[in-house]
Formats: C-alpha cells, sequence, structure tokens
C-alpha cells in the first residue's frame, strides 16, 4: 500500500494511468506551467456544490444560499458563484468590497462577525447589504445610531448562540455558550426587543452558525430546533421573520469522515422550518444557509514539488520529504492537525519505495508540515497534490519567512485554465515598506576581524 490509492480523491479529479488529470488535463501539466506551489481549483466542483443546495428540493423549495467568502475569496470564485446565483455571508469590509468588485449584489449578502466597525457598519448600509447578523446588544446599539446618522433603516437579524455542540475541532466550534458568538437565547430576546422599538432598525430575520467541518445532522437538528422555538417567542412578540438563517459549517470529507450530504441538510432546514410555520400558522420564512467548505472545500489542490527527501538511518527517528508548499501556504494541519490527502501527479518512479514520510515544508517551525506518516513512493522532483485544499487553504494564507503567495488557477469545464491570481513577486510583497531616511546614514566599518 503506498498511499497512492485514489481513495479520497474528490470529483472530478482521478487517475488515468497514473497520471493526476481534472476536467482532461493533467495536473502536473499545470504544475509544470505555473509552478509550484500552486493552488488548482475545479469550476465544475465548485458549481455542482454550489447546485445541489441551490436546487428545488422534491416539494419544489428553495433555499438562499450565501457562500461564506472567507472560506475562498478568489474575485473569480465569487464570480462564478454570483453568476450562479449565490448570496455571500461576510465578515468584514473587505469581503464587501469583494463581493462588489466581483458584481454580487449587495441585497444578498449577510454581513456577520462579533466585531465589525462602525466604519464597516456604514459601509454596509450605504452599500445596501441585505442583513446585518447582530452578535451583541452594544453592536445593535452602534449600528442603531449609525443607521440615524445615515437616515436609514438597517435590516437586521440577531445571531443566536444556541449552546449547542458541533462535536468539531474546539477552534471551529461557535455556538457552545462559551465561544464568542452570538448571544444567548435570553439576551437575544432583549435584542430583539430593543430592535422592535427602533425607528432604524427593521427586523429581517433570525440565525445561528454553531460551527465548522461538522459531520452529522443532529448539531444542525439540535440548533434549528433551539432557533424554531426561539422564533415562536418572536412570533409571540409580533415579529414576522422573513429569514431563518441556519448558518454554514456542513463538513467534507477529508479523511475517513461521513459527513451528511449537501442535499440532506437542505431537505432538512426546508422541512423543519416548512413544519414550524405550518405549526405555528406563520408565513414561511425563506432558509438561508451560510455555506464555505462545502462548496469550494473539494474543489481544489495545492500542488507542490519535493524539494529534498531526508530519510533517517536512526530507525526510531523520522523520514522527511521537504516539499516547497509551506504553512504559510496552507495552515491547516498545523493550526488543527488536519488532514489533507496526499497524491503524486504522475506515476511514481520505477526505483521508488514506498516508505512513511513526514511531508514539511521549508518554513524554520517545527509546526511547519503539511502532511505526517503517510506512506509514499516518493522521488525528488515528484509533483505532489495536497487533496480538498479549496476551503480555507489560500485564503490562510500569509507571506511568513518572505515566502510569496502561490498562484491560483481555474479549471474551467472545457478544460481550459485560467489564471485567477499570479504568484506574487518580491517588489509585492516589500511594496507597503519604507526605510526611514536617516536609517540611510553610514554604516559603522566592522573593524574587529574575524577569529581565523
Ligand atoms: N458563517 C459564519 C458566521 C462563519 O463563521 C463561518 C465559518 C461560515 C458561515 C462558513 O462555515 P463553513 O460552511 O465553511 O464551515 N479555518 C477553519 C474554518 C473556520 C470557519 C469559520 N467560520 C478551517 O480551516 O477548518
Amino acid at each position: 500500500m503506498t498511499g497512492l490509492a485514489p481513495r479520497s480523491l474528490p470529483w472530478p479529479y482521478e487517475h488515468v494511468d497514473g497520471w493526476l488529470v481534472c476536467q482532461g488535463v493533467r495536473v502536473a501539466d499545470i504544475a509544470k506551467e505555473f509552478g509550484t506551489p500552486c493552488y488548482i481549483y475545479s469550476e465544475a466542483a465548485i458549481l455542482k456544490a454550489y447546485e445541489v443546495l441551490a436546487c428545488p428540493d422534491a416539494k419544489g423549495r428553495t433555499a438562499r444560499i450565501c457562500y461564506a467568502v472567507k472560506a475562498n475569496s478568489n474575485l473569480a470564485i465569487l464570480r462564478l458563484l454570483a453568476r450562479a446565483g449565490a448570496g455571500f455571508d461576510i465578515v468584514s469590509a473587505g469581503e464587501l468590497q469583494r463581493v462588489v468588485a466581483a458584481g454580487g449584489r449587495a441585497d444578498r449578502i449577510v454581513f456577520s462577525g462579533v466585531g465589525k466597525t462602525v466604519q464597516e457598519l456604514r459601509f454596509a448600509l450605504e452599500e445596501g447589504v441585505g442583513c446585518i447578523n447582530v452578535e451583541s446588544l452594544a453592536e445593535l446599539q452602534q449600528l442603531e445610531s449609525v443607521a440615524a446618522g445615515l437616515k436609514v433603516t438597517a435590516p437586521i437579524s440577531i445571531r443566536v448562540n444556541p449552546d449547542i455542540d458541533a462535536k468539531t475541532h474546539p477552534y471551529i466550534s461557535t455556538g457552545l455558550k462559551e465561544n464568542k458568538f452570538g448571544l444567548g437565547l435570553d439576551d437575544a430576546l432583549e435584542a430583539y426587543r430593543r430592535a422592535l422599538k427602533s425607528r432604524h432598525l427593521r427586523i429581517v430575520g433570525v440565525d445561528c452558525h454553531i460551527g465548522s467541518q461538522i459531520t452529522s445532522l443532529q448539531p444542525f437538528r439540535d440548533a434549528t430546533q433551539r432557533l424554531l422555538a426561539f422564533a415562536t417567542e418572536l412570533h409571540h412578540l409580533g415579529i414576522e421573520l422573513a429569514h431563518i438563517d441556519l448558518g454554514g459549517g456542513l463538513g467534507i470529507c477529508y479523511r475517513d469522515e461521513h459527513p451528511p450530504s449537501a442535499e440532506e441538510l437542505k431537505n432538512l432546514g426546508l422541512q423543519m422550518v416548512a413544519d414550524w410555520a405550518a405549526a405555528t400558522g406563520c408565513r414561511t420564512p425563506e432558509v438561508v444557509f451560510e455555506m464555505g467548505r462545502a462548496i469550494v472545500g473539494a474543489s481544489g489542490l495545492l500542488l507542490s514539488r519535493v524539494l529534498l527527501l531526508k530519510p533517517s538511518s536512526d530507525p526510531a527517528a523520522k523520514h522527511f520529504a521537504i516539499v516547497d508548499a509551506a504553512m504559510n501556504d496552507l495552515m491547516r494541519p498545523s493550526l488543527y492537525q488536519a488532514w489533507h490527502d496526499l497524491f503524486l501527479l504522475q506515476p511514481c518512479q520505477a526505483n521508488a519505495q514506498a516508505q512513511t514520510w513526514d511531508v514539511v515544508g521549508p518554513v524554520c517551525e517545527t509546526g511547519d508540515w503539511l502532511a505526517r506518516d503517510r506512506s509514499l513512493a516518493l522521488s525528488e522532483g515528484d509533483l505532489l497534490g495536497f487533496a480538498s485544499a479549496g476551503a480555507y487553504g489560500s485564503t490562510m494564507g500569509s507571506n511568513y519567512n518572505s515566502r510569496a503567495r502561490p498562484p491560483e488557477v481555474l479549471v474551467r469545464q472545457n478544460g481550459e485554465l485560467s489564471l485567477i491570481r499570479r504568484r506574487e513577486t518580491f517588489e509585492e510583497l516589500i511594496e507597503l515598506e519604507k526605510i526611514p531616511k536617516d536609517l540611510w546614514g553610514p554604516q559603522p566599518e566592522v573593524t574587529s576581524k574575524p577569529p581565523y
């Protein structure tokens, strides 16, 4: 077992005669054309994942899908999704500007986040954002005064923290009461009471988001139940909700997880909300999902090249494969001990023996690893692809160790390649920096002689 079997190679990636292929294109050729490290995304995979969520259920009901921009904010991907009809979930003015730059509709945007600045709130109102998901009483007050200043009415939803364990990595669990997100039910009710009294706030919805990479339906079911029970209380206050936003968080398969399908989750949400409306006599609110990973995660590969092999003669030590991608390109393994499947892009070389490697980057941190204990038949110069890197890959990248951000390539449905972000240059890396003039003064002569 070399670990090369196409175990969880996500569609439309496939192995053909030992070559990894996407839409008829050999991925190794992409790596050669654009260099490594490099992100590639399959247009077909993104559109298919979006369509499964956006298409009507068996009863002809649809949910509004607000793509969570933070998962992958490349303008071309935003454009692709805007054209497919997506709304957007944003968390900053920067993300709002991206959506606008990609031609997305502001009125289809929900604006989440625990710490929006006054400037961001003003910008969102000026742009006509569809809904601001308010996460604290202080934010509600701030938003009200910004709206009053602009002489507009702000469309709002209160983000409820339903205190549900999403059973995911603690760093990406957001719906527990010890998490910083949203308002507990009592405080949320108080927020709605205050909003009702305000001339500058217009209640359009209620929302929650309990975490990310969730791999079972149960937490979604529990959270929706709590949200709907809360919506009944709002109904008693006389509030008619235009939408119920169930957040994002649907997991994907990185290794051996079996998350529910997007269709199952969509059906569950639509059905629960419809049943609730029938039971309470309320008008059926629109169901909103803020999905990120489930739309773009499986579409992406991070391409990399093996720079050096560093096997150890000590049987107790590790064998390292040093590759040209690093933690600054793909943070998830260092940050969450996340698993990304790893594939050779070309047939393995005839003399390569499978052995267990830690695949690490060149960054000067022990935490700089991308894959551990992988059985692979590697040779220096081999091209590799880290799978399911479409979400929270490039967006979480940095320039640590003065490494340029990698290019991003969209593999079009017809097999054409679009460079949707070029590799950063050194000039761009230092563009914002400046050495004060006086520091260019004379430098002391080095007088001491080296001791040899
Ligand atoms: N809505 C809100 C308010 C969120 O905070 C998030 C993600 C989403 C929607 C989208 O969640 P998704 O459908 O993508 O799970 N960096 C981590 C994931 C952080 C998720 C943060 N919030 C990772 O690489 O796993």
